[in-house]
């Protein structure tokens, strides 16, 4: 009789546990949309897109869309961070963390539609990446508006006014001339403006890192039946050196999503963190049990301890629909929008 009960006891137990999983796959959770930074109109668009049931890819598309066209801080889409030569590009990542499928693009020419341009990436080709002008040809192939002047009088003003500073500040080290605008040589003097213009380059090197260089957008979304998809664009570092990628279109830097478990952004200095992954590594640790909140801050420390200047921050979502933000260098934000929401709501992350 008591080992009766015991049975019963654990099918009840079963039957819970199966309720309850069924629950977190279908319920009140869903659907989420979170992005990093204040960026509450492309927020507002995914969510507008996966309440109407759209699926979580199409909904980060819509979402960073959005973003694009508003050109949020002047670091995503068209208009903002000129390169050397003074040339807006795009570089942009979508994926889908049901089927590991990723679609990307990265120095795009000419075309404004940088997320778009990575969905085609990933629906028409058995391509990851597409780059530079070669991306641009195939985006305006397959239906998209260009070719297209990316700049805007802002960016030309901006990359003016660095010509006229000597091109200061910029991302060359260990080169001649070490004084003003290339062409550059390698040698072991060090990049520094002449002295009559010192002021200004310590002003400029101080913004050097700054919110407004380094703020893309990444997002993640789970729809209605719990897919969950990421997406990111950017148009990348100011004054980069034309031909820069950063961490904008690379799977596990700037975004990661994984079905069974969840999803990450970042946002930052993409050079130094594209070397450590750390959406890839957010995703993995919660894989083993972590709650978002200690993933995220592992990922960033894992940064931190090797360049302790950086500047940078990632969201961490698990399928629950738990959150959490790490960052360093920076107070950080980001945006999220659940069913139990009026609107979207911004949390603050201190370092
Ligand atoms: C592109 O637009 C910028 C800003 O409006 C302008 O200064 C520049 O001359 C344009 N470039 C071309 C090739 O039309």
């Amino acid at each position: 009789m008591a080992a009766e009960n015991h049975h019963l006891l654990l099918l009840a137990f079963l039957l819970f546990f199966q309720a309850y999983g069924h629950e977190t796959e279908n319920s009140g959770h869903y659907p989420i949309v979170i992005s990093t930074w204040p960026f509450v109109e492309a927020v507002r668009a995914a969510w507008a897109a996966v309440d109407g049931g759209s699926s979580a890819v199409d909904a980060v598309v819509e979402g960073c869309s959005a973003c694009e066209e508003l050109r949020c801080d002047g670091t995503v889409g068209p208009g903002g961070s000129p390169d050397e030569n003074g040339e807006t590009t795009i570089d942009a990542l979508v994926m889908d963390g049901v089927t590991m499928e990723v679609g990307a693009v990265a120095a795009m020419r000419y075309v404004k539609d940088g997320i778009r341009a990575a969905r085609l990436v990933m629906e028409h080709t058995g391509h990851t990446l597409l780059v530079g002008e070669r991306a641009s040809a195939f985006a305006i192939s397959m239906g998209l508006p260009g070719p297209a002047n990316l700049s805007s009088s802002e960016s030309m003003e901006k990359w003016t006014n660095w010509k006229n500073n000597c091109c200061q500040p910029n991302f060359w080290k260990n080169v001649i001339p070490a004084d003003g605008c290339g062409p550059y040589q390698p040698g072991d003097r060090g990049n520094t403006c002449s002295k009559d213009n010192w002021v200004g380059v310590i002003e400029l090197k101080s913004t050097h890192v700054e919110r407004h260089n380094h703020d893309t957008i990444s997002m993640a979304v789970i729809d209605k039946v719990g897919h969950i998809a990421v997406g990111t664009s950017t148009n990348g570092a100011t004054f980069k050196i034309p031909g820069r990628v950063g961490d904008g279109p690379i799977a596990g830097s700037s975004s990661y999503a994984d079905n069974e478990v969840g999803a990450c952004g970042a946002t930052g200095d993409g050079d130094i963190m594209m070397r450590f992954l750390p959406c890839y590594q957010v995703v993995e640790s919660m894989r083993l049990g972590m709650e978002p909140k200690l993933a995220a801050k592992d990922a960033i420390s894992r940064i931190a301890r090797k360049y302790p200047n950086f500047v940078g921050a990632v969201f961490a979502i698990n399928r629950r629909g738990e959150h959490a933000g790490a960052c360093h260098g920076w107070t950080f934000q980001y945006s999220v929008r659940t069913p139990g929401m009026d609107d979207v709501e911004i949390f603050t992350v201190i370092p």
